[in-house]
């Protein structure tokens, strides 16, 4: 299924549905299984309620919903998308008849066809679960205290599974919360819900932003919840399936090791244990799943699309700034290439400081490369020729040690900290240089309109 799953990804395909997946124990599994859903980046922009070409449009509104004073730039953002405003503002409906719970079953997992998905992992593992945590001293209809991420969990038996939520999660800040006082904490794991769920969860959004609310905005139309029935949390409605559990203080067990979004196995690591209630569903559910691995994965795929959303936030930090690429080949964070007006001397330092100090997601980039805004900063070739001719190993290279780093980098030499690279490719401009820049190549663009004439009338127009 992986293998499908990745050539289906890679060839543009599309969303692929199972219909005899083979279970563990060798029987047909009971429920079709779904996989590729965000396989292109049409589909996640459909699944963000957009066509295409209106990402950056909605990464504005985005920067203006993050902004507390809003300058006039976000102001505009704001004008242009107020159903989007009032939407954030709409709470969402609570049902008493939900889809999701039109099957209610005991605590048990084995009838979900869940995928082993690489063949070193350490077992089943859910892949696309939406975790529904909410902080102790809460109360269920609070949603906008709730939080919803994607955190993989590792089945290890018939009512047990591990959490995996990176400490920096919104998840891991909730159990933090009941841990502190000694409290089991309910969870929630909503499976296929709906596009706008989905994504919701997967965005970084800021803390103060509740995805419940966001995802109706994506969506359109009021987020429905029902409540839980061994759990006092609120659900997606309409999900595929829903586990309840309860996650109990120090309760840890080893998490892996499975195939992860860098291309290696990463090592186990102890993480919480969920201890499943209830397992509800529709009459005929339907299974998500996904794979991760080196990219491309979906996942990356998702990435390229948040990467264009979060450029308007981050120019509202950082104005210079004109285009800021994160190439999916580097594990989509790994690496950054970001593209500057450049004014003065020093600024393509300042920038790349900026970018790793002011922003929380550009922690664990190892390496930003600035170029000026006459190269393309998504095109390999482009930068390829920035840092062969405007960069200088002795003069252009910052080194910083000891900066947080992701445990999943193997390559840090400890766990959690390592060292960043800038590299400046920009033109060297003031007291950057003493000497004489070269003059950069170009044709006259008359010249090259009457070269393409000439040549469509001499080379006729071959089959592709
Ligand atoms: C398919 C998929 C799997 C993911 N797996 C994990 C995971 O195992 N642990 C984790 O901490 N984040 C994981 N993430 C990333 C988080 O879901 C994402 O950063 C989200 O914004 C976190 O939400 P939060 O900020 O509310 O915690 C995954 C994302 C996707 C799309």
């Amino acid at each position: 299924m992986t293998a499908v799953q990745l050539a289906a990804l890679r060839a543009g395909g599309p969303i692929l549905r199972f219909d005899a997946a083979v279970a563990d124990d060798g029987g047909a599994a009971t429920m079709p299984v779904i996989a590729n859903l965000f396989g292109t980046r049409a589909r996640v922009a459909a699944g963000l309620g957009l066509a295409p070409g209106d990402v950056a449009a909605f990464g504005e509104f985005l920067a203006a919903l993050r902004s507390p004073a809003p300058v006039a730039g976000a102001r505009d953002a704001l004008s242009r998308w107020p159903m989007l405003k009032a939407a954030l503002a709409t709470r969402p409906r609570l049902v008493s008849r939900a889809p999701v719970q039109e099957v209610g079953a005991g605590p048990d997992l084995s009838a979900l066809p869940v995928q082993t998905p690489w063949p070193g992992d350490a077992g089943p593992l859910v892949t696309w679960p939406v975790v529904v945590t909410r902080p102790q001293g809460s109360e269920p209809p609070q949603t906008a205290a709730y939080n919803l991420g994607v955190y993989r969990a590792q089945v290890i038996g018939r009512d047990r599974l591990i959490l995996r939520w990176l400490a920096h999660r919104g998840g891991a800040a909730h159990a933090r919360t009941w841990a502190r006082a000694g409290q089991a904490m309910p969870v929630a794991i909503a499976l296929g819900a709906d596009p706008a769920t989905l994504l919701a969860a997967a965005l970084p959004l800021p803390e103060t932003l509740s995805e419940v609310a966001f995802s109706g905005v994506l969506r359109g139309a009021r987020t429905e919840l029902t409540a839980a029935r061994t759990v006092p949390l609120l659900v997606p409605a309409r999900s595929e399936i829903v586990i309840e559990g309860w996650v109990h203080p120090g309760d840890m067990a080893p998490e892996g090791p499975f195939g992860d979004h860098t291309g290696y196995y990463n090592a186990a690591e102890p993480f919480p244990v969920m201890r499943v209630s209830a397992v509800t569903h529709r009459r005929d559910p339907l299974y998500l799943t996904t794979v991760t691995g080196r990219p491309p994965d979906e996942p990356s795929v998702i990435a390229e699309v948040f990467n264009d959303l979060a450029l308007p936030v981050i120019r509202t930090q950082i104005p210079e700034v004109r285009d800021l690429w994160l190439p999916p080949a580097a594990c989509s964070y790994r690496i950054a290439v970001v593209q500057i007006a450049k004014r003065y001397p020093g600024q393509a330092r300042r920038v790349m400081m900026a970018l790793w100090g002011m922003l929380p997601q550009f922690s664990y980039t190892k390496l930003i490369v600035t170029v000026d805004d006459d190269i393309d900063a998504r095109n390999w070739d482009d930068i390829a020729w920035a840092i062969a001719t405007r960069m200088d190993p002795a003069r252009d290279l910052m080194v910083i040690d000891d900066t947080p780093m992701d445990y999943l980098d193997f390559a840090s030499p400890r766990e959690g900290l390592a060292g960043k690279l800038g590299v400046d490719a920009t033109t060297k401009i003031g007291a950057e240089t003493a000497r004489d820049w070269g003059q950069v190549m170009a044709l006259d663009p008359a010249h090259e309109a009457r070269a393409a004439e000439i040549l469509a009338r001499h080379l006729p127009a071959r089959a592709a």
